[in-house]
């Protein structure tokens, strides 16, 4: 049975309850889909609600924590040297399709490390969490990164460059070149998930550019507290402020790195 530390536990709270709101919300954003207008100017209100409703739960309990979220101005707390990371809602453009692939993504950042993390799927309630140190878990379940070492046998996540996203030009070949060699590519829309589901191994390898510390804050340690090589797509360090990132066990990432290591040389 996972031990939940006190921090966790105000973590899993905080995003049970601003979930609640999300769900309902989710209901009403699929009966909108039928109006010309769409559920936009809704959607953006979901995500802000949430952004507050977490934001109320954290500081109730840890008032001296600040915060760098998608939704709000970055806020310095008292205790400069922390702060929550969050994504109220990652996977919006499904959230605003009626697919339910989305999540709530929060990790508290601690003298420039993340300690600890949740991706919430509240349309499935799958609470993935991580502390450093101590492993990665989906509910109660201890999570370990997938052991193929086959690149022909496994399922690679990514994201496609899209509207509204710096356009990555290497990314057609990247893709080309992974595509050829593995058993399937998924573009789920939601990178927190995308890190989550290579934590449970679900995915065997993930990798995407152009994202912002509050897409993988989280997901980051939850795939290394499981086991998985989390680099940029580079192979250097740290991808959370870069947003460039490949994650994957150590036999998959290692070719990864080569496929898209070749795909960008030029010609
Ligand atoms: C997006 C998702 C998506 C990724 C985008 C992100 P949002 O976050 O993580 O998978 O491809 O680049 O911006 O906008 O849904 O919070
Ligand atoms: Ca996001």
């Amino acid at each position: 049975m996972a031990r939940t530390s006190p921090l966790m536990n105000i973590m899993q709270q905080a995003v049970r309850k601003a979930s609640r709101r999300l769900v309902r919300d989710f209901g009403e954003v699929e009966n909108l889909q039928v109006s010309r207008k769409g559920p936009g100017d809704f959607v953006t209100n979901a995500d802000i609600r949430t952004d507050e409703k977490l934001r109320e739960a954290l500081l109730q309990s840890r008032p001296q924590i600040g915060f760098m979220t998608e939704e709000g101005e970055d806020v310095v707390g008292e205790d400069a040297s922390r702060r929550w990371i969050i994504d109220p809602i990652d996977g919006t453009t499904n959230f605003m399709h009626g697919i339910p692939m989305f999540a709530i993504s929060v990790a508290l950042e601690e003298a420039g490390e993340i300690t600890a993390g949740i991706v919430y799927a509240p349309i499935s309630d799958e609470m993935f969490w991580a502390e450093k140190g101590q492993g990665a878990y989906l509910n109660d379940r201890r999570l370990r990164v997938a052991a193929r070492r086959d690149m022909g046998d496994t399922v690679i996540g990514t994201g496609i460059p899209h509207l509204g996203r710096a356009s990555n030009p290497d990314y057609l070949a990247e893709m080309n070149a992974i595509a050829a060699e593995c058993a399937g590519i998924r573009r789920m829309g939601s990178a927190a998930l995308d890190l989550a589901y290579v934590a449970a191994g679900r995915f065997d390898g993930f990798w995407e550019t152009g994202l912002r510390p509050w897409d993988i804050a989280a997901g980051i340690l939850l795939a290394r507290e499981a086991g998985a090589m989390v680099t940029r797509t580079d192979g250097g360090g740290d991808p959370l402020f870069k947003g460039d990132i490949l994650a994957a066990n150590e036999a998959i990432h290692g070719r990864m790195l080569r496929l898209i290591r070749h795909a960008r040389r030029p010609a």
